[in-house]
């Protein structure tokens, strides 16, 4: 018996137009009619998310954005607010992508800051974390995760964090074809989850889910959802194709 409820994400990041994006949600929605143990969510881009939330309205799939700004509103040209994101139709926001740490300087600071804007608005957050290829070679990979999750989830009480998702994705994991193997990605993960004992109480511990993240693909869903601490996966290439996505949403273990 699984102890959470799986979520199986997928982020489209800058791939798909409106249209595109609209035709793959309605091609997933028919994939997936029959799923209803495990919970599904996709992050197309900004611009697909109005139109996708129309597709996804009499559908079990929920809607999520890959980013949000942490102010209300504003003079920030280029940004986008968690409550556009709600009218939107959104119900998750992904925050801490690797890739928006590595590219856009985003850092454990603004991960706090978005995700206490999270929490006001009522959007489920997704944090990102994971080490990179040097700082595992280096064996810094705890010292990493205990600082992303201390300075990203400082401030916040265990009752405002009962929605919070965490996603493990090591970098060096990510599009590249190297999938950590489900005795890494389980190490990690029941790492993370004792982190959050420590930190808050067992018992959010316990109903915290953490994703799995990092070239997920078909063939290697069932070893990673056969492990104990792992409840899902945010799954970037391989969402993009609706067959493929559909066979990780319909993992077996
Ligand atoms: P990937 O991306 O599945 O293409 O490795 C995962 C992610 O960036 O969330």
């Amino acid at each position: 018996m699984r102890k959470r409820i799986p979520l199986i994400a997928g982020n489209w990041k800058m791939y798909k137009t409106g249209q595109e994006a609209v035709d793959m949600a309605r091609r997933l929605v028919q994939l997936i009619s029959d799923v209803t143990e495990t919970e599904v969510m996709i992050a197309p881009a900004f611009t697909a998310l109005a139109p996708v939330s129309e597709v996804l309205k009499e559908s079990p799939v929920a809607l999520g954005a890959q980013n949000m700004h942490w102010e209300k509103e504003g003079a920030y040209t280029g940004e986008i607010s968690a409550s556009m994101l709600i009218s939107a139709g959104c119900k998750y926001v992904i925050i801490g992508h690797s890739e928006r740490r590595q590219y856009f300087g985003e850092t454990d600071g603004t991960v706090n800051k978005k995700l206490g804007t999270a929490i006001q608005s009522d959007l489920i957050p997704i944090v990102c974390i994971g080490e990179t290829e040097e700082q595992r070679e280096a064996k810094q990979t705890y010292s990493v995760l205990d600082k992303q999750v201390t300075k990203g989830l400082n401030k916040y009480t265990a009752e405002s964090l009962k929605k919070l998702i965490i996603a493990y994705e090591p970098v060096w994991a990510i599009g590249t074809g190297k999938t950590a193997t489900p005795e890494q990605a389980q190490e990690a993960h029941q790492f993370i989850r004792g982190l959050i004992e420590k930190r808050f109480d067992d018992k959010l511990a316990n109903s915290m889910r953490i994703l799995y993240g990092g070239s997920v693909k078909p063939d290697n869903i069932n070893r990673l959802m056969a492990m104990p601490d792992i409840d899902g996966a945010l799954v970037g290439g391989a969402s993009l194709d609706a067959e493929a996505f559909s066979k990780i949403i319909k993992f077996e273990s």
